[in-house]
């Protein structure tokens, strides 16, 4: 299977998808910013870079259609969002639902949106985490493929907090994206499909670091 991956920045998710030598073929990552860190990650590797700058648009669903037009010339079977920072509009998720996956740092449905760190901290929550969901167009709300929680520890700051968060990231999305490609992840009626389920699927509780 063919997919591509959607950044804005850095991109370490990116570089734990890609490194984790999945069953199918990165064909493109695509930037919405033309300075993202993760482009040269991306090219040093010898994948196909592209940086559509949401700037020279001039409104939401003039870049969306943009984007989805670089998307379908990769002709992927699925969509990474990785640290991808803009929201999407209906046509753009109704276009690739059931194949578009997307990583939020929190343990969904708490903290949608930005600033999940500072949130958890501020709720006082005792565990916090990532969760890897179907993108639906509802922002950050979509059915839940896997979750991994970990502890807040009393002097944990957001920068310390994101840090052990993001340490999971990285183990369930390229898990996530191997079980898409392997055939084994569907969306069916709304509804999230593992076959073959594994005790490792479901909630990750992390060990104190
Ligand atoms: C991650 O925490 C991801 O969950 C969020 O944005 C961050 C992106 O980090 N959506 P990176 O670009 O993958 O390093």
């Amino acid at each position: 299977m063919r997919y591509v991956i959607l950044i804005s920045g850095r991109g370490s998710n990116m570089d734990a998808i890609l490194a984790a030598d999945l069953p199918g073929r990165c064909v493109a990552v695509i930037s919405n910013r033309p300075d993202a860190v993760g482009l040269l990650h991306a090219a040093a590797r010898g994948i196909v870079t592209v940086a559509l700058d949401h700037k020279a648009f001039p409104d939401r669903a003039a870049f969306d259609a943009a984007l989805a037009a670089e998307i379908d010339r990769h002709a992927p079977d699925l969509v990474v969002l990785a640290g991808f920072m803009r929201v999407l509009g209906e046509d753009f998720v109704r276009r690739y639902q059931g194949r578009i996956l997307n990583i939020h740092p929190s343990l969904l449905p708490c903290f949608p949106g930005l600033g999940t760190h500072e949130a958890a901290l501020a709720a006082g929550v005792k565990l916090h985490g990532a969760s890897v969901h179907f993108v639906t167009s509802v922002l950050d709300s979509g059915p839940i493929v896997i979750q991994a929680a970990v502890p807040v520890l009393p002097d944990d700051t957001a920068a310390t907090l994101a840090a052990r968060v993001l340490a999971q990231e990285h183990v369930i999305y390229p898990l996530a994206v191997r079980w898409f490609l392997e055939g084994r992840l569907r969306l069916i009626d709304g509804c999230v499909r593992l076959a073959d389920e594994t005790p490792a699927s479901g909630a990750l509780i992390a060990p104190v670091a």
